[in-house]
């Protein structure tokens, strides 16, 4: 008599940072149907679900294959009854009707539509909804609303800056910024990080962290930079944020609460590639450039690790990582450092490696990190 293999007991765990995590993703039908009730709960300001759906799409993300019936998800975390009936919708019907319904909500429609514009946040397109506006044309149209320069940026780049870019355009940036910073500090250093170092294909932006070998050397060259690409002429826009950082202060318990390193927001002129240049061409298109989003971020040498692995994301995976330290080491960890709350010590680390190991997880690369 023939017995089946007894299936290998999964062991998944339910932190993000003890997950493999490819590009690949093998659930996408059930991922995109939990995005969208993730922003749902998230414009409602329902923390709790929110949470719930970020957590089961990213253990979804985490399997090797796609899930065929609700018995596949024996032994997984993060998957609830909710969860579960969003699935079995998807499973039975093809589409959840839940989510159907949120996608012809009016208040999702315009929610997502107002945060779809660089600058413009979740407090922002609520006090437009409120104002009874649903479209770009009814907002412009209202003298009360003052656009800040971030949002006029926004408005007037983007159909640019929604399409994102692709892996061959961020290189040819990172050409770009790397040029620009060697320039002023021949031996900086330029790291690309986000979401290309995560392996993606395509982002919203272009994420940089930008030092220098020499402690202290780092101080005054954003600001160097940005003149420089305004010089090229190549600078559509950009805000400066000075650096906050203090190094006696703990890691900050809150994820969504920036870091304290000096940045800057930007966009800038793309060059367009011949490829592109001979298709069908609209208005826009027959410009020479386009706009593109980029995020330079400067921490001091002593800190590059942590400020690299911080901004490499993905969210869910940097959000993972600061619980699993917090309620499996009792160690406070955010972009600037990783705090040992009953030793009382900072303890400091050279490359992301060593911070895995001061953690004791086993060190995950940047490309299994798209969790
Ligand atoms: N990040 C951060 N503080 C911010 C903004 C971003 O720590 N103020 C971190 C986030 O953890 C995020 C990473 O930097 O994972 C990159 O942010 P972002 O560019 O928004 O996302 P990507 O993962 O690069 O994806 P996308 O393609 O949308 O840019
Ligand atoms: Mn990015
Ligand atoms: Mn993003
Ligand atoms: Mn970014």
């Amino acid at each position: 008599e023939e017995r089946p293999e007894p299936s290998s007991p999964r062991r998944v765990s339910q932190y993000a940072c003890q997950r493999r995590t490819t590009i690949t993703n093998h659930n996408k039908i059930f991922t995109d149907a939990f995005e969208v009730l993730v922003e749902q709960a998230e414009f409602n300001e329902n923390e709790g679900r929110c949470l719930a759906f970020m957590r089961a799409t990213s253990v979804l993300k985490s399997l090797s294959g796609a899930v065929r019936c609700l018995g596949d998800l024996e032994g997984l975390p993060c998957l609830g009854d909710q969860t579960k009936a969003v699935m079995e919708d998807i499973l039975e019907c093809g589409k959840s009707s839940k989510v159907q319904e949120i996608l012809s909500d009016e208040k999702y429609r315009a929610l997502k539509l107002f945060t779809s514009v660089f600058g413009v946040g979740r407090k922002t397109a609520e006090k437009w909804y409120r104002k009874g506006h649903r479209t770009f044309d009814e907002v412009h149209a209202d003298d009360t609303i003052g656009l800040n320069r971030m949002q006029k940026a926004g408005f007037l780049y983007y159909s640019d800056i929604l399409k994102g870019l692709s892996r061959a355009e961020a290189d040819a940036l990172g050409r770009i910024v790397e040029n620009t910073v060697r320039k002023i500090v021949p031996d900086a250093i330029v790291a690309l990080t986000g979401g290309f170092r995560r392996g993606k294909e395509c982002g919203h932006d272009v994420d940089f962290i930008i030092t220098t070998p020499a402690l202290g050397e780092h101080e005054g060259l954003l600001g160097r930079v940005v003149n420089k690409f305004q010089y090229q002429g190549i600078l559509l826009y950009h805000e400066h944020q000075e650096s906050t950082f203090d190094l006696t202060k703990l890691p900050s318990r809150r994820f969504e609460a920036m870091d304290h390193y000096e940045k800057c927001f930007l966009v800038l002129k793309l060059k367009r590639g011949l490829v592109e240049m001979d298709s069908q061409m609209d208005d826009a298109a027959q410009r020479q450039w386009r706009a593109v989003r980029v995020d330079l971020v400067v921490p001091p040498i002593t800190h590059f690790a942590f400020a690299l692995l911080g901004w490499t994301g993905s969210r869910q995976f940097e959000r993972d990582l600061r619980r699993f330290a917090q309620h499996e080491r009792k160690m406070l960890l955010d972009n600037h450092a990783l705090y040992d709350k009953t030793k009382k010590v900072f303890l400091s680390a050279k490359t992301e490696e060593e911070i895995f190991a001061q953690l004791g997880l086993e060190y995950i690369p940047p490309w299994e990190r798209n969790a």
